[in-house]
């Protein structure tokens, strides 16, 4: 299903290109990688969870052409995401998606340099549909395959809005699945300082929308009920963790539910903008605290942020205030780069691809994976 959710982008520089001919699949071997130094032309694909995405991105910074398809709307009627939805919409509209990348960038099959593709972590189903609809492109074209850890993905979508960008710096990474405070030391070498123990910071945000009936995604929902709340209506606790880098949600949740179930009780009325005020405020706090005693930690000069969250405004506005009291420089993912997308596979497929982290026909999907961890390559690429 292609929703009003697409988004194509057409390169400045484009050749025209009839659509029947991007799908055009000539069988030839001779995938051989470029040098290190020249740009590459990566096609990205990512169907890690509800979005099937694909784009074009030419030396890991320029997009040529980004497309999405996303089942977020139907997946919304189940208050959450559904795998089996989510493998089948994907498997609907690969195709298409991928036809309108290439057709959105001008280019044929034959021009791209490699297919970039999603292997790890996500739902298994959602994955598998990309990896192997990757490996049948990669496999027709005779190009090379580019598995792309989804976190590093959403590392690397900072570069498509600052070229000039370049490792090292510290990078909290909070999804709807993860929340990772990272050292990227290089465009392929991470050090997870830190992580959640328990539920990721989108995650909280979507149990809490569920129990404040605000509706699924849970982050922009809350987002938008706050803006009428007051954030210090509730008080809620900053949950304690062992490690100096981690960090919990699942006790916030918990204290949210609370609040909502003791009003039930009393017969009293809840404040919900204030609570998703005050909710808002407390994960946001939480997470750029744990941001820049990292940084302080490690000397950064640069922090980052990136994933699903980074859309968080106040978020963003917290960490633009503290880097700039702090004297360190602040890069936040571009809102439209901060959900999932293919443009961030492409950008990290690119680096991968530099660095010769191909893969061959075996590659298989993994549904969890550390991101400092890479893909073992267990025989010779196509
Ligand atoms: O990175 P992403 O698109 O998918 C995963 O890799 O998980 O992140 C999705 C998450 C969801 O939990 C969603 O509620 C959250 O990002 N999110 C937000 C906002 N927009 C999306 N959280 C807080 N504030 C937002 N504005
Ligand atoms: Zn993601």
């Amino acid at each position: 299903m292609i929703t009003e959710k697409n988004k194509l982008s057409a390169n400045p520089r484009k050749r025209k290109t009839c659509i029947c001919r991007v799908l055009r699949l000539n069988v030839n071997f001779k995938g051989i990688m470029k040098s290190k130094s020249k740009p590459a032309i990566i096609l990205g694909i990512e169907t890690s969870c509800d979005e099937t995405a694909a784009a074009v991105v030419e030396d890991g910074r320029h997009v040529l052409s980004s497309a999405i398809a996303s089942s977020v709307e139907e997946q919304a009627l189940y208050g959450g995401i559904v795998p089996e939805i989510a493998s089948r919409r994907h498997i609907e509209s690969i195709s298409q998606v991928a036809a309108q990348a290439l057709a959105g960038a001008g280019l044929a099959l034959q021009d791209i340099d490699a297919v970039a593709v999603t292997a790890a972590p996500g739902l298994i189903g959602a994955l598998l549909v990309g990896v192997n609809f990757a490996k049948g492109l990669a496999f027709a074209a005779g190009k090379p395959l580019v598995p792309v850890h989804h976190l590093r993905g959403h590392v690397a979508s900072l570069y498509l809005s600052y070229p000039q960008l370049t490792p090292p710096f510290l990078c909290l990474v909070a999804s709807g699945g993860h929340c990772h405070f990272v050292l990227v030391r290089g465009h392929t070498a991470f050090q997870v300082l830190g992580r959640t123990v328990d539920d990721a910071a989108g995650e909280a945000f979507d149990k809490v929308a569920r129990t404040l009936k605000l509706g699924y995604p849970g982050g922009p929902a809350i987002a938008k009920a706050a803006l009428g709340g007051d954030a210090t209506r509730y008080s809620l606790p900053t949950p304690k963790v062992a490690d100096a880098f981690d960090v919990s949600f699942s006790g916030l949740k918990t204290a949210a539910l609370n609040i909502v179930n003791q009003c039930a009780m009393k017969g009293e009325a809840l404040d919900v903008p204030g609570l998703a005020a005050s909710f808002q405020q407390k994960v946001a706090a939480i997470l750029a605290d744990k941001l820049f005693a990292a940084a302080a930690h490690t000397g950064a000069k640069t922090v980052a942020l990136a994933g699903g969250v980074a859309a968080n405004a106040l978020l963003r506005q917290m960490i633009e205030t503290r880097a700039r009291e702090n004297g360190l420089a602040a890069v936040l993912a571009e809102i439209r780069y901060t959900g999932d997308n293919a443009a961030m596979i492409a950008a990290q497929g690119f680096f991968e691809y530099q660095a010769g982290h191909v893969a061959g026909p075996a590659l298989n999907a993994t549904a969890t994976m550390p991101m400092d961890e890479e893909f073992m390559a267990k025989e010779a690429p196509f």
